[in-house]
């Protein structure tokens, strides 16, 4: 590849941790992440919370009659289950025989709509135990919630109290450490011993790449870079955009894309969510480019997460161009509107 190049070609990407929502939200969102990637892992934290196969079924059919309405037949949901402190080891099973691609791990309280979630993972053993047996893999949210520990740290302080021991009692459970936004968990994800190939992954945000928790307060507050886990200081940034480009397959991409309307983050207690969806291959492009990497962003964007879940890579190519493409200040979203990221502004790549 070009020192500098102004064209890239690869094979089409999957964004592999993406909220969508449901009913008109999904309609207006669906069709950003479906132009640009060929699958996603839709995340279960709806209200109420998919928490069985028969929910995630139902969801299912209703993203796949949204693709069908847009003429967007080459998109494949792959569908996930919340797991509570509920889930019997007969539910993992039964999702892994009807093509549940995972479960993910909310802590009580840790996000957006994660009150249903795990009050301790003492109360999981018997679904843990199923999820290692059959290959299920656990996607976790890495924070603790304990409102004592400063919510810069909770990252962190998750990986000693919760990620390692899980790690030991069930050395064999495939895990994605998602949305990482520190320099201690990319770290622990690339030093990891494992048990078997594939037993850990990390998926990286855009934003996580491309902005410091600066972005959060530049000239004022910003409720549009806010995000949980939260944007972290410059060296963490920098060790995810490490990673990220390292070439390692234990780090490949997710979005984490979460459409708020913006009444719901420009208010007095202002939900966490980006809106990275609109054009995410540019922004994720920006950041490998602006450390020379732009060669190691197919490894990341389109082998390593079908690698990890054992699913076969795509086949089909998409270009990226260098060329500026404006962000608009605002979306439709049902009856309101969404104010994606980089609003106003531009993103240096675009989708040919
Ligand atoms: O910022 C976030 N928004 N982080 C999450 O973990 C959940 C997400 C959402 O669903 O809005
Ligand atoms: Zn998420």
């Amino acid at each position: 590849m070009a020192t500098n190049p102004t064209q890239i070609e690869l094979i089409q990407p999957d964004d592999w941790h993406l909220h969508i929502r449901d009913g008109e939200v999904m309609k207006d969102v669906l069709a950003d992440t479906a132009r640009q990637f060929a699958r996603a892992i839709i995340m279960p934290n709806l209200k109420p919370p998919v928490t069985t196969v028969d929910l995630a079924n139902a969801y299912r059919a209703r993203i796949e009659g949204q693709l069908k309405a847009l003429g967007m037949n080459s998109f494949t949901p792959l569908m996930t289950l919340y797991l509570t402190d509920n889930t019997s080891a007969d539910e993992v099973r039964k999702a892994k025989a009807e093509g549940i691609a995972a479960f993910k791990l909310y802590p009580a309280g840790a996000t957006t709509n994660s009150d249903a979630g795990v009050s301790d993972l003492k109360h999981c053993h018997a679904a843990l135990e199923a999820m290692q047996a059959v290959g299920m893999p656990l996607l976790v949210h890495g924070e603790v919630t304990s409102s004592e520990i400063d919510i810069f740290d909770r990252e962190a302080v998750f990986i000693d109290q919760v990620l390692e021991p899980l790690r030991k009692n069930f050395p064999e459970l495939k895990i994605v450490f998602e949305h990482i936004t520190t320099l201690q968990a990319a770290h622990y994800v690339r030093d990891a011993a494992t048990a078997g190939k594939n037993t850990i992954g990390a998926t990286i945000t855009p934003q996580h790449l491309l902005m410091n928790r600066n972005a959060i307060f530049a000239g004022g507050i910003r409720p549009h870079n806010y995000c949980l886990p939260v944007l972290k200081r410059e060296e963490h940034r920098i060790a995810l955009l490490e990673a990220a480009t390292s070439g390692s397959s234990r780090f490949f991409l997710g979005t984490d894309s979460a459409p708020h309307a913006k009444g719901a983050k420009e208010t007095a207690c202002g939900c966490a969510g980006c809106y990275s969806a609109f054009n995410a291959l540019g922004l994720y492009a920006e950041a490998f480019e602006s450390v020379g990497k732009l060669d190691k962003l197919e490894g990341f964007a389109s082998f390593f997460g079908p690698d990890f879940y054992a699913l076969p890579r795509n086949t089909k190519k998409i270009t990226l161009v260098k060329q500026a493409q404006s962000i608009p200040n605002e979306l439709p979203l049902g009856d309101a509107t969404i104010v994606p990221l980089r609003a106003g502004e531009t993103i240096a790549w675009s989708l040919v």
